[in-house]
């Protein structure tokens, strides 16, 4: 690679540094960062985007401009924006700084966007380069991408097991499979997500509370997925101070006289059947980029099904609970031949305490 070349990646990993300062906060907005260099290439300022209805990246790196940009160049991880949403369209303010070259790395998967921006900015006489750490950008919007393309949130499934690859005894005893570290690493690990999704049989069973313990706010949305809606009249999700609760039921199934025993803080929602692909489509259209199943083996098997899950955070814990019976992450895929089964890839492990987290995704 020529020295230019490294210099403008230098640039474009300082915007995707910048903009993974929004990583936890941005959605439903992608993550952004800019950064502008006058005409003889030095830095002049930067920005990045923070939280929805706060300003995009390009808007915050001009109103931090030390000089004028006339002359100089943009680095941002994605296509300025045309269109008027909570801000004005950055890619105005672009065209009349005076910049003359703008590199970016990916175009806006939002219909609203996707390359009309760039065309503006050619039609303007600006020079655009598409495509400089692409690979780093996609990873890095992966789920805002996911979204805009597929309607869903994108999905990732977690569960913890015992090294013999239980989740739980035959009673449904599981507290605690994994260690202290462990548990308190999956509380970090929900800050990343909009929302956190189980099906009835895990609240009634375990009782959770999915917060992150005070590490984001607002806490991401709590889910409940349920098909009878014979849910508690006590439970730690009906407790709206620490987070928001909405139940999804399946109207074909449920029994409507026990929404009475849900607390009036809780959002109720009903949808037509058990397929969770409406649980991902309701939360995609509510601005969840990215969602955490913490379900058991029923709704995970149902949930992976139906498309739902696009990468998997396991936890092994170094115990033998053994027993025929006892809980599995998943019931029965009924796969015939071995060259149906699911593949994983892109292993990445880490060992927490004695206990070993294994973050994968699918196998194309
Ligand atoms: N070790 C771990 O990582 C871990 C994680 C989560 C859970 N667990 C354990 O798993 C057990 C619960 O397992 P589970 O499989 O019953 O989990 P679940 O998370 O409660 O999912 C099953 C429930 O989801 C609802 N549901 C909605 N649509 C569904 C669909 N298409 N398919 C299946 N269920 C659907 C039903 O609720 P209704 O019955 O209300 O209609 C169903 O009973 C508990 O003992 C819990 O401790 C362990
Ligand atoms: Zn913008």
């Amino acid at each position: 690679m020529s020295e230019i070349n490294l210099s403008h990646t230098k640039w474009m990993k300082r915007a995707l540094f910048l903009a993974s300062l929004g990583n936890n906060t941005t959605s439903p907005n992608p993550r952004v960062g800019s950064v502008i260099l006058d005409k003889n290439g030095n830095l002049i300022s930067e920005g990045f985007h923070y939280k929805a209805g706060m300003p995009h990246a390009e808007a915050m790196a001009f109103s931090n401009l030390k000089k004028d940009a006339k002359g100089g160049s943009m680095y941002v991880n994605l296509e300025p924006c045309c269109h008027q949403g909570k801000t004005p369209p950055c890619v105005d303010k672009v065209i009349s700084s005076g910049i003359r070259k703008v590199y970016i790395s990916i175009q806006d998967p939002d219909k609203r966007v996707s390359g009309k921006s760039i065309k503006l900015l050619k039609e303007a006489g600006i020079q655009v380069h598409l495509g400089l750490c692409e690979k780093e950008s996609l990873e890095l919007n992966k789920a805002f991408i996911h979204r805009n393309i597929t309607q869903k949130s994108f999905g990732v499934l977690k569960w913890a097991m015992s090294i013999d690859g239980r989740i739980g005894l035959k009673n449904g005893k599981s507290k605690w499979i994994t260690n202290e570290e462990s548990r308190s690493l999956v509380h970090s690990f929900r800050a990343e997500f909009d929302a956190i999704i189980i099906g009835g049989n895990t609240l009634r069973k375990d009782n959770p509370l999915l917060t992150t313990r005070g590490l984001k706010y607002p806490e991401p949305l709590r889910v409940v997925f349920t098909k009878s809606l014979d849910l508690p009249l006590k439970s730690n999700l009906w407790d709206c101070s620490k987070a928001k609760t909405i139940v999804i039921y399946d109207s074909s199934t449920a029994n409507e006289s026990y929404l009475t025993r849900i607390p009036k803080c809780v959002e109720v929602e009903k949808v037509s059947s058990d397929n969770p692909e409406l649980i991902s489509k309701i939360l995609a259209k509510r601005g969840c980029n990215k969602v955490l199943w913490e379900c058991g083996p029923r709704l995970a098997t149902a949930a992976m099904q139906s498309n739902c899950v696009q990468e998997i955070i396991t936890f092994i814990a170094p115990k033998i609970l053994g027993g025929e019976t006892s809980m599995n992450p998943f019931g029965d895929f009924e796969f015939a031949e071995m060259n149906e089964i699911i593949k994983l890839s892109d292993l990445r492990v880490s060992l927490i305490g004695n206990d070993i987290c294994i973050k994968s995704s699918f196998e194309n």
